[in-house]
């Protein structure tokens, strides 16, 4: 073949996949194949033999080629795309952008609405593109609750958390391990949240309770406060005082009543959110002074912070426990969590550092969250002021309760009767507090604080099939949007979008089991929130509190309460206007 044979060859072939090309092309192919019919009629002639190898058609073909090529690319790659799985699910792949796909214009501040509108738009299995990173976004109940049950085995925690974790020193804690590692670390710290233990917890918790609401009454009567930050002292102070038995309010000199405390514990949740939302290379985040010297510096030194005053206190306990003090001491000792997590790593031989991991992780997933439960019980009952006649009712009984129950535990030795059990005071709450549960219960599900959980492959090599069909890469990540289909969907809950905290009193007891089976605010399968009974007892003490001392409205339109992601998912802002109850 000569020079001239192969120049048409080549010719021939870029112009009938130009034709092909173009008639598949996003412009449906009307106007490119058009112009390559005319094209083609003008050129069919040419052979080999009478071919000149006129460079400007040359070029002319290979940029329509090049131009086919691209929309035919831009159509399939970036284009809406729908599958259908084994099980007649359709899998929606939404138009994306080019690189970018659906990272372009998320932030903490859009994230929850924006994710919440891939399901009201493309329903519960959405396939997304962050980056080049490939995110299924499920809020299918019964995918969800297949994918959580799968853990720790087939499935585990987004890699993403990784490298903050580890620069802080959360890598061995419950939460941020995987593996043998989270075998060993719920092991390590189950105990501390079983029945008993949160059961002994409960007249402390009253007691802060009643304290933090006579205060907000005498410091901030007739005053609009932002209750998101009187929410967190609450919580803060219950989680310093059931982990390590220290009062924030009445140590003044200890580090957990300071306001570094806050300060570096909000940093810690800043740096874990920057570098989740930034996923570039950690080479690059190092290099970054928007980044690693404004979140990672500061979050470190404040860790190196609450780890001295964490070591210091176990040091304190260790003393406490082991080395035959008084009686009394050991006591309050054992009943802390990290009393209870010492004993354990004594027999298991866990070191101190897996103790302070821990430790640490129950500030960092125990207050935040409980207190957007109670920021929003304070918003709905501002709303609905029947439900709070309801819960009030019910408070009063209960404070008389609890004080009898006090006042026999005082006198208990000396007429040697029998004390009601924490036990006893745990079913107490639950019986004789049902308005305060459900209240508590329905703003975690309307407004859940851990609203997605991100979720990954365990095997960085082989991917896995769900029941449904769907073929999870070893590279794709899983958001699990825990509210939107499961608790916004009629499908689960009647008037799932209403504040309605009767559906879980209702007389039918099908409905309630229904209510309850669909409830998943705090996650599922054996990773599932050790710290749940702590919280519904926290939520359920801390609203009765609230209503039995204080009366208040919010200070905004309502419509103005949106949440952002700050690790958990929080209110924007909770204005209320408070007054000290007025038909006490
Ligand atoms: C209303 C309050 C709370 C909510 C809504 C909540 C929600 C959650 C959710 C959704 C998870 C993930 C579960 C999963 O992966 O399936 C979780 C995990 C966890 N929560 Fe909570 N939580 C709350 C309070 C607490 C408290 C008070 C503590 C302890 C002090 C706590 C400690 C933990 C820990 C340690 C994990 C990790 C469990 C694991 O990975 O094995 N949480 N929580």
């Amino acid at each position: 073949m000569g020079r001239e044979d192969a120049v048409g060859t080549i010719f021939r072939l870029h112009f009938f996949c130009s034709i092909g090309i173009a008639r598949t092309s996003v412009v449906r192919g009307r106007h490119l194949s058009i112009g390559c019919l005319h094209w083609m009629a003008k050129t069919v002639t040419i052979t080999p033999s009478t071919m000149t190898a006129d460079s400007k058609e040359i070029i002319v073909s290979v940029v329509i080629a090049a131009v086919g090529i691209l929309l035919w690319y831009l159509k399939n790659e970036y284009g809406e795309k729908r599958t259908k799985l084994s099980n007649g699910q359709v899998l929606v792949r939404p138009a994306r952008l080019p690189f970018l796909g659906a990272a372009w214009g998320l932030s903490p501040d859009n994230f929850i609405e924006v994710f919440a509108e891939f399901y009201r738009k493309y329903g519960d299995l959405v396939e997304i593109y962050l980056g080049p990173q490939r995110v299924i976004v499920i809020t299918d109940v019964e995918i969800c609750k297949e994918v959580l049950n799968l853990r720790p085995k087939i499935f585990r925690r987004t890699r993403s958390f990784e490298y903050p974790a580890q620069q802080l020193g959360y890598d061995h804690s419950l939460f941020f391990s995987n593996g043998n590692q989270w075998n060993m670390a719920r092991r390590l710290t189950a105990p501390s949240f079983n029945k008993e233990n949160v059961a002994n917890q409960i007249e402390n918790i009253w007691d802060m309770a009643q304290r933090w609401a006579e205060n907000i009454k005498a410091t901030s009567s007739g005053s609009v406060i932002d209750f998101r930050f009187v929410a967190l002292e609450f919580t803060l102070g219950v989680i310093t005082k059931i982990v390590c038995g220290v009062d924030r309010d009445r140590q003044q000199d200890s580090y957990f009543n300071k306001p570094l405390f806050v300060k570096d514990f909000q940093l810690t949740f800043t740096f874990f959110m920057e570098s989740i939302m930034f996923p570039i290379s950690k080479f690059f985040w190092r290099l970054s002074p928007w980044h690693y010297g404004k979140y990672e510096v500061p979050a470190v030194e404040g860790d190196q912070r609450f780890i001295q005053a964490c070591s210091e206190l176990i040091d304190e306990h260790k003393k406490k426990i082991f080395a035959q003090t008084s009686v009394s001491d050991s006591a309050a000792a054992n009943t802390t969590l990290l009393g209870t997590m010492l004993k354990k790593a004594e027999r298991d031989q866990i070191s101190d550092n897996d103790v302070v991991s821990n430790a640490k992780l129950f500030f960092l997933a125990g207050s935040e969250t409980t207190s957007i439960g109670i920021c929003f019980a304070m918003y709905y009952l501002a709303l609905h002021p029947d439900i709070r006649d309801k819960v009030r009712e019910e408070s009063d009984r209960f404070a008389a309760l609890m004080q009898d129950y006090s006042q026999q535990s005082t006198s208990d030795d000396a007429e040697g009767t029998a004390k009601k059990s924490s036990t006893d005071l745990y079913e107490m709450v639950f019986t004789q507090l049902p308005w305060s549960e459900a209240v508590f219960k329905e703003c975690i599900r309307l407004q859940p604080p851990a609203s997605f959980l991100a979720i990954t492959l365990e095997s960085e090599t082989s991917s896995y099939t769900l029941s449904n069909g769907l073929t999870i890469g070893p590279k794709d990540e899983l958001s699990i949007l825990l509210e939107n289909a499961l608790h916004c969907s009629d499908d689960n809950y009647d008037d799932a979008a209403l504040f309605k905290p009767e559906r879980w009193l209702d007389p039918d007891p099908a409905k309630r089991q229904k209510a309850e089976l669909n409830f998943v605010a705090f996650g599922g399968g054996p990773r599932v929130c050790p710290g749940m009974k702590l919280a519904m007892i926290e939520g359920i003490l801390a609203v009765t509190a609230l209503v039995q001392h204080l009366d208040w409205t919010l200070a905004c339109d309502p419509s103005e309460i949106k949440r952002v992601l700050l690790f958990s998912s929080t209110p924007n802002k909770m204005p209320l206007r408070i007054t000290g109850r007025v038909n006490k």
